[in-house]
């Protein structure tokens, strides 16, 4: 039951994960999603990092100016990710994002979504999103 949730081996790869940095393809990609925020950035500042993983991309919008909380599904991941920066993280250990209704302005993913198994699973994170996301919030 875990393994659709869970398709890739983080727990042996989450060290080399976290030498990771943004160059070459990921600079594009986190470069565009600058942009994107910076287009969007009266909205607010409280930015949820959904798949944070080793908090690369934490980091990367904390540089952004935002308030970001990174949340992901593999301890692996969040254990790298707090020896590099003790930001703040948050395991996920159900489909329920742990906030509150309306606590975000914005949630940003980055190379998470295409993990995922199954349509069943897009849609609960969708509706999570929409929990936990201001009524005027933006996601991508
Ligand atoms: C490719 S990594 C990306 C990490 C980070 N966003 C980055 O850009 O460096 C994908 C991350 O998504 C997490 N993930 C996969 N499915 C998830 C889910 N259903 N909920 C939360 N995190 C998930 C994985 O554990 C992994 O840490």
């Amino acid at each position: 039951m875990q393994r659709s949730l869970y398709p890739h081996n983080y727990r042996r790869f989450s060290s080399q994960y976290s030498q990771l940095k943004i160059e070459n393809s990921y600079f594009l990609a986190f470069r565009a999603a600058a942009e994107l925020l910076e287009k969007h950035r009266n909205i607010g500042n409280k930015l949820l990092d959904f798949g944070c993983g080793t908090g690369r991309s934490t980091r990367f919008l904390k540089t952004l100016g935002f308030e970001a909380i990174g949340v992901d599904i593999s301890q692996d991941m969040l254990r790298q990710a707090q020896q590099v920066d003790q930001g703040d993280y948050c395991w996920l250990d159900s489909k329920e994002i742990p906030f509150l209704e309306q606590s975000f302005d914005v949630i940003f993913q980055s190379f998470v979504l295409l993990e995922y198994s199954s349509l069943f699973q897009m849609i609960n994170t969708f509706e999570e999103f929409n929990r936990v996301l201001c009524d005027d919030g933006l996601t991508g």
